[in-house]
């Protein structure tokens, strides 16, 4: 008897991290089951196909950093998205898993707990797949014990922030995590800005009455993010293990960045939609309205996104992310607003809530700015976070047999139109990016086998609780440079 699948795409123009051509694909029992030159599936007993019309297919995006339910994370500032809007939105906006954090507060002594937490926040909540990066806060002896049991749990990365009085880590607590993560084959991301600069720096201006939410910027000099890469790069290089810089906002930090990949090491960086389509003059508008666009790194200025598109374009950007961390603008208790008073109108800088949401737009707005080649676009927003957080070939592909059926489609034309916070499926009441003009959007999001996005029949047909967790393997990408050797404090 003939094979039956579940599920054809046809008629698009498939394009991997590797590859681009007139493909067809057969999907079965959620995983891909055959890609084939076009036509060739004419005639094989289906349930149901999708005519993409000449439109781009993809592996579904994957967003390696989004903040979702972090119950105490930026002081004062609620989350605005928990897993069910979070993820919805990331459907709506083509990306079919999202890697989240589970956060340690400082007070809480172990990782483990935190990542239940986490769990029981996620579980049946998901419209997407989903795994979670440790983000560890309180690097003591009950944390640092655990990394062989998160990895027994499926998780191979982890977070910490050289910045943040209540986040921070100091450089002894930064090497204790680097030479755990290094004996475990931990995937490490450091959110790198100097928090004592930026601390002194916001006395500095507040002594001067300056409180608007755009001296967010002066706050966070381009010195403070190139001092704490920096060092990051040469704490991590003395244990010999690799680390991904998050959220790099400057072609200065790339650009030491690539002097570092150059030497050989194992040094990866992530960029975010902020630093392409946001500017510092986005702080500066009238009233209150630039805290929409407070986060950090913050945004910089024109000259410095076309640094950033360089640096994704040669490969100095291992992966482009949402950097998601919503906040309500409205909100007056635990959004933008909470930092408003009637001794400051405009709010004070340093309480705004810092982050804006963007897991829904990252993937049309950096393809409607026509600016990478597509190959390129694939890596950078799907393949690479694969590789580098252990989930490739399963996913960030469409490898027959291996690859999950989780698959973007685009339109073969779309006329182009301004982005309105309406058309968003967040739980957040603004974008950042509102009027942007784009020309692309998902038209079709499909996840393991399912159509959870038909944009123009229903947008999103997903189901809450369909996303599964991911257990994750090790990096693919290069690790240490002496993997064979311990590290040890006699080789000093
Ligand atoms: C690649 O990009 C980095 C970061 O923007 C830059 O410093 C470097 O000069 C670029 N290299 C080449 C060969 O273009």
């Amino acid at each position: 008897m003939a094979e039956v699948y579940d599920l054809l795409v046809v008629n698009g123009v498939v394009v991997t991290d590797t590859e681009t051509g007139e493909f067809d694909i057969a999907v079965k029992h959620e995983k891909i089951a055959k890609v084939v030159p076009r036509g060739g599936l004419s005639g094989v007993s289906v349930k149901r196909t999708i005519d993409a019309q000449g439109g781009y297919v993809m592996p579904g995006g994957i967003d390696s950093h989004v903040h979702l339910n972090e119950p105490f994370i930026m002081a004062g500032g609620r989350c605005a998205d928990d897993y069910e809007p979070g993820t919805r939105s990331a459907i709506a906006g083509g990306t079919t898993t999202i890697i989240s954090f589970a956060p340690q507060s400082k007070t809480e002594p172990s990782l483990l707990a935190a990542l239940a937490e986490t769990h029981a926040l996620a579980r049946s909540n998901c419209y997407s797949d989903y795994s979670f990066h440790a983000l560890c806060t309180n690097a003591g002896p009950v944390a640092i014990s655990e990394f062989p049991s998160l990895r027994a749990a499926g998780i191979s990365s982890l977070k910490f922030f050289m910045a943040f009085e209540d986040l921070q880590l100091h450089d002894d607590e930064i090497l204790d995590v680097l030479l755990q993560a290094r004996r475990n084959q931990m995937t490490i991301l450091v959110h790198a800005e100097n928090g004592q600069v930026i601390s002194w720096m916001t006395k500095q201006l507040e002594k001067e009455h300056l409180f608007d939410p755009k001296y967010h910027v002066n706050s966070h000099p381009p010195m403070a993010e190139l001092e704490a890469t920096s060092r990051a790069i040469a704490l991590s290089t003395f244990i010999d293990v690799p680390i991904l810089i998050v959220h790099v906002s400057q072609p200065a930090v790339a650009a030491y960045i690539h002097e570092a990949q150059l030497k050989g090491l194992p040094i990866y960086a992530e960029t975010c939609p902020q630093y392409l389509f946001l500017t510092r003059e986005d702080l500066d508008k009238p009233g209150f309205e630039g805290a929409k666009c407070v986060c950090s790194p913050p945004p910089r200025s024109t000259a410095d996104h076309e640094g950033i598109w360089r640096g994704i374009e040669n490969g100095t950007f291992t992966i482009f992310s949402s950097d998601h961390c919503p906040f309500i603008f409205e909100d007056i208790e635990g959004g933008k607003k909470s930092s408003i008073s009637p001794e400051y109108p405009n709010g004070r800088f340093q309480y705004v809530p810092n982050g804006v949401p963007g897991v829904e737009t990252r993937l049309s707005l950096a393809l409607s700015a026509d600016r990478l080649q597509l190959q390129k676009f694939v890596e950078v927003t799907a393949t690479n976070a694969a590789k580098l957080y252990g989930l490739y070939p399963r996913k960030g592909a469409l490898i027959p047999g291996e690859s999950d059926a989780d698959i973007t489609i685009w339109y073969p034309e779309l006329d182009s139109f301004k982005l309105k916070n309406d058309m968003l499926h967040h739980n957040v009441d603004y974008t950042p990016y509102e009027g942007q003009t784009l020309n692309q959007w998902p038209r079709y999001t499909v996840l393991r086998g399912q159509i959870v996005w038909d944009r123009d029949n229903g947008g999103v047909l997903g189901v809450k609780g369909y996303g599964q967790f991911l257990e994750r393997g090790i990096s693919s990408l290069a690790g240490p440079l002496r993997p064979e050797k311990d590290w040890n404090p006699r080789d000093f």
